[in-house]
């Protein structure tokens, strides 16, 4: 495990679980993630595809078959994952700045209801392209496994071509969830963490001390960027390519 990174001690599993779900529920309406950020990523992650000499056109848009999402509340993230990546929409400029404006709240609802209005061609909840992970049993959605992220099924080995969080620091044991992670992961896969710097550390929020070097550590994967300024709800992010 990387020097700095401390990690909350639970009585047991019990525990965690309790307190992991009791936080969910009392901030089940936010949603912190934003539209801008995920086209961003669309973005940037097309660029190494095509530096990686895997397209041959810089035109070319990367897709992933299947997107993770993990600790997702009430999933209103598996929405704008949808939109930002499967929406032919989103790839008209002046339509998808407009949805970027229009995306201005962390309230859940306001950010399910926008990807409904902008979503036309993105396929739905049941079609298995955007899948959440969720402890809190209330995030009852197709779309959604409700269960712990480091107890993955076992029959999603080597299933995703995108995983993306902004709850890694909820994590019980960091190590394990990565290795978990990795299992999920399609060769070639990318794998987006969103984290927030100089963290305390809590029973809710039980890992402290993220920072770049010690995801790096931790993942020990190729990194295809790592941001300090651009994430619109203040967050760090570091990208990797999994091989
Ligand atoms: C900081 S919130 C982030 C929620 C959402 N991604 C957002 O942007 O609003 C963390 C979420 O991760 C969930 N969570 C915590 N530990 C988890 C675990 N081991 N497995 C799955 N979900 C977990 C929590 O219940 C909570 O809903």
């Amino acid at each position: 495990m990387p020097e700095n990174l401390k990690v909350h001690e639970y009585k047991d599993r019990q525990e965690y679980v309790d307190i992991q779900v009791a936080r969910s529920r009392k901030k089940f309406d936010y949603c912190k993630v934003y539209l801008r950020d995920i086209l961003r990523y669309r973005e940037l992650i097309a660029w190494d595809y095509y530096r990686d000499g895997r397209s041959r056109s810089l035109r070319t848009t990367w897709r992933p078959g299947r997107i993770l999402c993990l600790g997702v509340r009430s999933g209103a993230e598996n929405d704008l994952f949808r939109l930002g990546f499967f929406s032919p929409l989103m790839r008209l400029g002046p339509l998808a700045q407009l949805a970027v404006r229009l995306d201005s709240t962390n309230n859940a609802h306001d950010k399910i209801r926008l990807a409904r209005r902008f979503g036309l061609g993105a396929g739905g909840r049941n079609d298995g392209r955007v899948l959440g992970v969720e402890i809190n049993p209330d995030a009852a959605r197709t779309d959604i496994h409700v269960g712990s992220f480091d107890e993955l099924p076992a029959d999603w080995t080597g299933r995703f071509d995108l995983l993306f969080t902004n709850s890694f620091d909820h994590s019980m044991d960091p190590a394990r969830t990565v290795a978990e992670w990795k299992r999920v992961a399609a060769p070639g896969a990318y794998a987006i963490v969103a984290f927030s710097l100089g963290q305390e550390q809590s029973d809710h929020d039980p890992v402290a001390g993220l920072s770049f070097q010690a995801l790096s550590d931790l993942w020990g994967a190729p990194v295809v960027f790592a941001t300090d300024l651009y994430n619109r709800n203040g967050y760090r992010e570091i990208c990797f390519r999994l091989e």
